[in-house]
């Protein structure tokens, strides 16, 4: 489903962040291309900053040096109110904690990205995706439960469908298995991985489970600051 399109371009990306007495360099150099359709988990030690460049091609945080293009946009021209939007249209986000609005019920919660619409067919339509979606992931009969109803798996999935409500061309997911037993991990990998092999949608997985990197076609290894392109072990 890889096209010959680029989905990210990281140039020469340098992230660093002040501390006491100096900086920390966090990213030293990345530079990265991933096509339209592809999946690409990057892995890592902890604290070697996969969630930092995460944010940066998730155009949650920029770099101190280097260029993003993202969906042929070059980020750095975009201000934060344009970068909004552009997250909101292109992005779909999920993290290792769900972040689901304790108040808000499994539907309201997935329709939270469609608020700012004001078309009311627009609305329509988000309303009927969701329901769709949440059918597809088993949850249908949860459209009213709050997230303390629910178990953590269930959680990840009504979260992966709220990132989707947008219909973005990328999914940027952090350790989204990572709160997660293995019955539900697997079924949430089964997931995203059917997201981008049925549905094309791009995606970019941090992850520490070697089972969900294994699922995906290309994976990276961030280390010293440098991403490179780990071996393929062929075992979880
Ligand atoms: N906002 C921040 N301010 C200062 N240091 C940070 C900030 N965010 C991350 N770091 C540091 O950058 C390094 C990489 O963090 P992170 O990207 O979260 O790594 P990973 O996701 O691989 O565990 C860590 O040493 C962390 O402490
Ligand atoms: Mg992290």
């Amino acid at each position: 489903m890889a096209s010959d399109k680029s989905m990210v371009e990281l140039t020469d990306i340098v992230k660093s962040y002040p501390r006491q007495g100096g900086e920390t360099t966090v990213l030293q150099g990345v530079t990265e291309r991933i096509g339209e359709g592809e999946s690409v988990a990057i892995t890592g030690p902890s604290g070697s900053g996969k969630s930092t460049l995460l944010n940066i091609i998730g155009a949650l945080d920029r770099p101190t040096r280097g260029q993003v293009k993202v969906a042929g946009e070059d980020l750095s021209s975009l201000d934060e109110p344009a970068l909004a939007r552009f997250r909101n249209r292109t992005l779909g986000f999920v993290f290792q904690n769900h972040y689901l609005l304790p108040q808000c019920t499994v539907l309201e919660n997935v329709l939270i990205p469609t608020l700012a619409l004001r078309d009311a067919e627009e609305k329509s339509q988000a309303l009927g995706q969701a329901a769709q979606w949440l059918k597809i992931v088993e949850l249908d009969h949860r459209m009213d439960y709050r997230p303390s109803q629910l178990s953590g798996g269930e959680c990840q999935r009504v979260a992966v469908v709220r990132a989707l409500i947008n219909s973005p061309q990328m999914i940027l997911a952090d350790e989204p298995t990572g709160a997660l037993d293995r019955k539900s991990a697997e079924s949430l990998s089964e997931l995203l991985v059917d997201l981008n092999t049925v549905d094309g949608v791009t995606l970019v997985v941090v992850t520490h489970s070697g089972v969900l990197a294994e699922r995906m076609s290309r994976i990276l290894e961030l280390r010293d600051g440098k991403l490179t392109t780990a071996e393929a072990s062929g075992e979880a």
